[in-house]
């Protein structure tokens, strides 16, 4: 028993991923998405192309609900079929941007606070003993990185290698009395939420603040998807709008297949009220300029971008995640895509979509 794994976000990147990983692990996958991210960033964002191939290629073990979460009642239903045969619930859906955020507060909040409160409630009425993971962010950590005594080189700014964070930012970065933009403190909310459902009712959860998630699976949207957006202006010979930092800004970028091989590692040895930074660390990152010329030189084309002098509210000028806590945990993890293996494969996957 207990052979279902819930995935909320299932036609988006790290939602599908983890419905294939766990479908071909032998579960069975239960997945809600209504495709809200074409509300969000338009045609670009639309995940239904991904949950058209992921109909057709996982088959029978897989069986898709347009349940919106913050229908608290729809997702209490669902759970409540499924009762004790949920084994795992991971909670990727959610309103990603902090651009967005701003436009509208109420639908932000409602998708990523209410929501994942609407989740755990749910999963302690019905599932309290299957692990819930949720993805978190960085922006958790507000603009405080932006305090760093950052260097500038050429084409990146950087820590000074003695500091205590230069091999990457770990959880003890306070999340208080910073810039978080109106996600990052939806986002802060949920986060919190799922801690204390862990704390206070004992339940496995377990919280990932991301840097960059990326992979093929991204619906890349000028407003959410780095680097599957800049594989995307290369190819399509798109103008890319470069805000603020001189370009120098670096963010860690972990691929969707490594973040949900480290969900499997927590599915198999829960910990309570765990939280993780997860990203791509010292072996996977790079700031915007060196994108290009990485995604340049994959495909032989000259990027098309422009400068914006005005920096993004509270994007980050220089992140790296520190992943040794949950190595300490789960030492048989491990990274296995850099940024160049992440753009090739993004080039190889969408050659005939994405077009000049
Ligand atoms: N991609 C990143 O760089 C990044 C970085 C840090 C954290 N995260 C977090 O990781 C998670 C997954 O990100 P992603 O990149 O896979 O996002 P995504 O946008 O690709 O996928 C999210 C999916 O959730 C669905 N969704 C949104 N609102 C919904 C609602 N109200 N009801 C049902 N479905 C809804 C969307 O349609 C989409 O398919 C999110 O929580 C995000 O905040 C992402």
């Amino acid at each position: 028993m207990s052979n279902v794994v819930v995935v909320t976000g299932s036609a988006g990147l790290i939602g599908s991923e983890s419905v294939r990983h766990f479908a071909g692990l032998g579960m069975d996958v239960v997945g809600i998405d209504n495709d809200m991210r074409s509300y969000f960033f338009g045609k670009d964002g639309s995940t239904r192309w991904n949950l058209d191939r992921l109909t057709s290629e996982v088959g029978d073990r897989y069986t898709h609900h347009e349940i919106d979460i913050r229908d608290r009642d729809g997702l209490a239903a669902l759970f409540a079929k499924l009762g004790s045969n949920i084994g795992l619930v991971i909670h990727a859906a959610a309103q990603p941007s902090h651009d967005w955020a701003a436009k509208e507060p109420f639908t932000d909040f409602d998708v990523n606070a209410v929501g994942t409160l609407n989740m755990l409630e749910a999963a302690r009425a019905h599932s309290p003993n299957a692990p819930f993971i949720f993805t978190s962010t960085n922006k958790v950590y507000g603009d405080t990185p932006n305090r760093l005594p950052l260097i500038e080189h050429e084409t990146r700014y950087e820590l000074p290698e003695d500091h205590q964070w230069y091999g990457g930012i770990d959880e003890q970065m306070s999340i208080d009395q910073t810039l978080h933009s109106v996600f990052g403190a939806s986002k802060v909310a949920a986060d919190v939420l799922v801690q204390e459902y862990g704390r206070y009712f004992d339940m496995p959860t377990a919280v990932f603040r991301g840097g960059t998630l990326t992979g093929p699976g991204h619906s890349a949207a000028e407003l959410h998807g780095f680097l599957a957006y800049v594989m995307r202006c290369v190819m399509e010979q798109r103008m890319y709008h470069i805000y603020g930092y001189k370009g120098k800004m670096v963010r860690d970028a972990i691929h969707s297949h490594d973040l949900v091989s480290a969900f499997e590692a927590f599915h198999k040895a829960p910990r309570v009220a765990e939280v993780y930074n997860m990203g791509g660390g010292r072996f996977s990152n790079c700031s915007h300029i060196e994108a290009f010329q990485i995604a340049s030189e994959i495909t032989g084309l000259e990027a098309r971008t422009d400068y914006v002098d005005q920096a993004r509210t509270g994007d980050h000028q220089w992140w790296i995640s520190s992943t040794t806590r949950f190595e300490e945990h789960y030492p048989d993890w491990k990274l296995t895509y850099d940024v160049p293996a992440i753009l090739r494969e993004m080039y190889e996957a969408n050659q005939d979509v994405w077009k000049a």
